[in-house]
């Protein structure tokens, strides 16, 4: 059987529902996707929340950073309306609710947007013993360098963004930081992937992961490449396409 590369779903089901939210996980799961992928930060409590942004503008019916509002004052935010009346009442999870969710039926990346959170986000994650089915990601090199001192056996995966696809030069300079901070995989912008960056990583047993495909053709052109996971807000999309 030849393998292919594992779908992720990109903050949830988020092409469809809204992102970050206990439904798109629900529906993710739903679809049988390989992995979940949400974004954590901290309240101005210390609590640990999935939201993207670090206000909470966008995705809900209130306003302010994040790091301004206790968990009280977020939890009552409304996190789905923005997407649709039918979605109502949704609100912003925290990540111990994902983890209960989810439970290890599928893994679940978790992406560290404020360094200073990587601590207080392993505990949580040791609590719910759930180092065997989680990855850690993160734009921070400081953030992945810290979980592997700590908990060398929990994966990570350093984010590269457009800017390190600018030359084979850049971005090998990253794929360097990626082994330096002891990350086991890139996660990478697609319009970084050339087969030649592709091949760069996998002789130095790194993985490739891509984000965030919701093109059918462009799937089909990274999959050609040799790409080991996708991140799609459409990971209905992503899995037909592969079944094609
Ligand atoms: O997994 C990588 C990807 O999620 C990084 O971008 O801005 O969607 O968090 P962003
Ligand atoms: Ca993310």
């Amino acid at each position: 059987m030849r393998t292919r590369p594992i779908i992720i779903a990109h903050r949830g089901f988020s092409g469809r529902y809204p992102e970050n939210t206990l439904r798109a996980f629900e529906e993710a799961l739903r679809l049988r996707v390989d992995a979940i992928e949400t974004d954590v930060r901290s309240t101005k409590d210390g609590a640990l929340i999935l939201i993207h942004d670090d206000t909470v503008d966008r995705t809900t019916n209130g306003s302010g950073h994040v790091k301004d509002l206790t968990l009280d004052e977020i939890s009552k935010l409304d996190a789905g309306s923005w997407r649709g009346e039918e979605f109502a009442g949704e609100h912003i999870p925290t990540l111990a609710e994902a983890l209960n969710l989810i439970e290890g039926e599928v893994m679940l990346l978790v992406e560290i947007k404020e360094p200073d959170t990587t601590h207080a986000v392993i505990e949580t994650l040791r609590h719910h013993m759930a180092f065997g089915w989680v990855n850690i990601v993160s734009f921070h090199s400081k953030a992945i360098k810290l979980t592997k001192q700590n908990e060398p056996e929990i994966p990570c995966a350093l984010i590269g963004g457009k800017e390190i696809g600018s030359s084979d030069g850049t971005f090998f300079d990253f794929v360097y930081d990626t082994l330096n901070c002891g990350a086991n995989s890139v996660m990478v912008h697609y319009s970084t992937l050339t087969p030649k960056r592709i091949h760069y990583c996998h002789e130095r047993f790194l993985s490739v992961g891509t984000w965030t495909v919701d093109n059918r053709d462009l799937a089909k052109k990274l999959i050609a490449m040799g790409v080991d996971a996708i991140a799609s807000n459409f990971p209905d999309v992503m899995l037909e396409t592969m079944a094609a």
